[in-house]
């Protein structure tokens, strides 16, 4: 029997025409029901409306990661806000059809927290999220496709959930790349056909699930014809998904400067290069977008503008001593595989930000600059018997090298150094575990190094083991505000005994 053509995507009828294939419906096709495929989509729809965030929540956890960038940080954070609650408040077609989407477009320097910035909003609030190059699609010359393949992509980072992927986020990068006037000759073409295929995106369509030019899911869409008869019409809605495009645009500030005349500005002699770029950046309109090669329909589409600033060295030391994605964690672990501690002093991190600024690629300096001090350290002490620790301070990164020969020689010379800083260690995890302030001394912390070496531990774990048994104690210490027990020797010999004097003599304090 043949099968009724008409329920063939066209793209698929063409595709099995130029394959020579028949099509032909099994028997039972005419007895399936209608396909039951939209009945959890309710279901999905609800973990997206469990979106219970306000903007300013947004922007703490924001701040926990980002340092700086605080205008984005808030504009970022109502702007996706509002674009889940009204996916939350529209609950019926006629709910929906006068909202304008709040794509937004962020602008800023290489480095300084753009990607870092959408990647942290995405994890918070649990959507699925997608981030793709523009200038990949501009390379391949057949574009429809592959834009669309960003909102396929979706789907794969929800699972397979349909419904899920039309509530993620899909974030584009290098977007000042793919604008006409700016793009490499020959690429106008792609760039404008691009931005053509992301705008029809950004507004409303709907994207097949599987992409005409994937022939082995063509031949997957046929198997399931013949088993059931009919074509499931799977697509995603891209009426929900949010889009954020970002770019460095450079050159950026000279059209805004143009634009809106120096005077304008107001600039003094005393604001700064960097000062005055900011300023610029900050005032971009759609406008300037299109006289950067952007057509207006696509920028139309973009309303919200965002911008980052530059990073000072003063930032960039924030982010090595405060972020809680900061890098030199990354560091810390990468040497403790190999049983070596390290520590990073503020000077030595003030001078790790001092050098990165000077490589003008904003947080990323970071990691150049990290990677060349420490790579001989790497390489060299995970073989060395004797060498446990060591000390990160502004010496050592002026002179690695002249630094680690002199460790080699001499693996002890930062031990009294190391101690003063676990004895800060201990002290803030004691109070952190148990709320409890302590005083550590030097000689405690050298007992309880040994001790830990005698068991192959690292000295806080060790230590943290040491003290678990006796939460129950604790509790019963008397506290008052200025209460600080020590931890000396003899407590770290004889810790119950320890505990029980700190409790006697709570009570004598009263
Ligand atoms: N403001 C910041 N606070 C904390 N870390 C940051 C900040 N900016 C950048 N970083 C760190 O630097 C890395 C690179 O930053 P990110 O990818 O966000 O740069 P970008 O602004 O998107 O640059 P590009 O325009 O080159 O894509 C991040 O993964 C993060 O670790
Ligand atoms: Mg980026």
């Amino acid at each position: 029997m043949a099968a009724d053509k008409s329920s063939l995507p066209e793209e698929l009828q063409k595709l099995l025409q130029r394959q020579g294939v028949r099509i032909q419906a099994f028997p039972q096709a005419q007895n399936v029901q209608e396909d039951d495929a939209g009945d959890d989509a309710d279901e999905r729809r609800a973990k997206a409306l469990q979106f219970d965030f306000k903007p300013s929540q947004i922007k703490d956890y924001l701040d926990r990661y980002v340092i700086q960038q605080d205008d984005a940080k808030k504009v970022l954070a109502t702007a996706v806000c509002d674009h889940y609650h009204h996916i939350q408040s529209c609950q019926g077609e006629d709910d929906c059809r006068d909202y304008k989407k709040q794509n937004i477009i962020l602008i800023g320097p290489t480095g300084v927290g753009k990607t870092y910035l959408v990647q942290n909003i995405a994890r918070l609030i649990g959507v699925p999220f997608v981030k793709a190059d523009a200038t990949k699609f501009s390379e391949t010359g057949y574009v429809g496709g592959d834009v669309e393949d960003l909102v396929r992509d979706l789907v794969h980072q929800a699972d397979g959930d349909i419904g899920l992927a039309e509530y993620g986020i899909v974030y584009l990068d290098e977007i000042d790349k793919i604008a006409g006037a700016h793009s490499v000759a020959g690429r106008d073409v792609s760039g404008h056909g691009v931005q053509r295929g992301l705008l029809k995106m950004m507004e409303e369509t709907a994207v097949p699930l599987r992409s005409p030019s994937d022939i082995a899911g063509q031949m997957q869409s046929l198997m399931e014809f013949q088993a059931k008869g009919k074509f499931e019409k799977k697509t995603i809605s891209t009426k929900h998904i949010l889009f954020i495009v970002s770019g460095a645009f450079d050159g950026l500030p000279n059209i805004i400067k143009k634009r809106v005349g120096a005077k304008q500005i107001g600039f003094r002699e005393d604001i700064g290069v960097l000062d005055k770029e900011h300023l610029l950046y900050e005032m971009a309109r759609s406008v300037d977008f299109i006289e950067y090669g952007f057509e207006a329909e696509f920028i139309g589409r973009l309303p919200v503008i965002v911008h980052c600033n530059q990073l000072t060295a003063e930032d960039l030391f924030k982010i090595l001593k405060y972020s809680e994605g900061s890098l030199l964690k990354q560091y810390k672990r990468d040497f403790l595989a190999y049983g070596i501690d390290t520590y990073f002093t503020d000077d030595g991190m003030q001078a790790i930000a001092g050098k990165a600024v000077k490589e003008q690629t904003g947080a990323r300096g970071l990691i150049t600059v990290c990677e060349k001090t420490f790579r001989n350290y790497k390489y060299v002490l995970p073989d060395h018997p004797v060498v446990r620790e060591f000390v990160v301070g502004d010496e050592m990164i002026q002179k690695p090298q002249a630094k680690l020969e002199e460790l080699l020689s001499n693996p002890e010379m930062y031990r009294d150094r190391v101690v003063e800083f676990q004895v800060s260690r201990f002290e803030e995890k004691f109070q952190q575990e148990y709320a409890i302030r302590v005083r550590v001394t030097p000689e405690a912390v050298l007992q309880l190094r040994r001790q830990a070496d005698e068991v192959g531990k690292n000295p806080l774990d060790h230590f943290i083991e040491v003290f678990g048994g006796f939460e129950h104690g604790f509790n019963l210490l008397q506290k008052t505000s200025g209460s600080v027990f020590v931890i000396d020797e003899p407590v770290v010999e004889d810790p119950s005994q320890g505990v029980d004097n700190w409790i006697r003599e709570s009570y004598q304090k009263d």
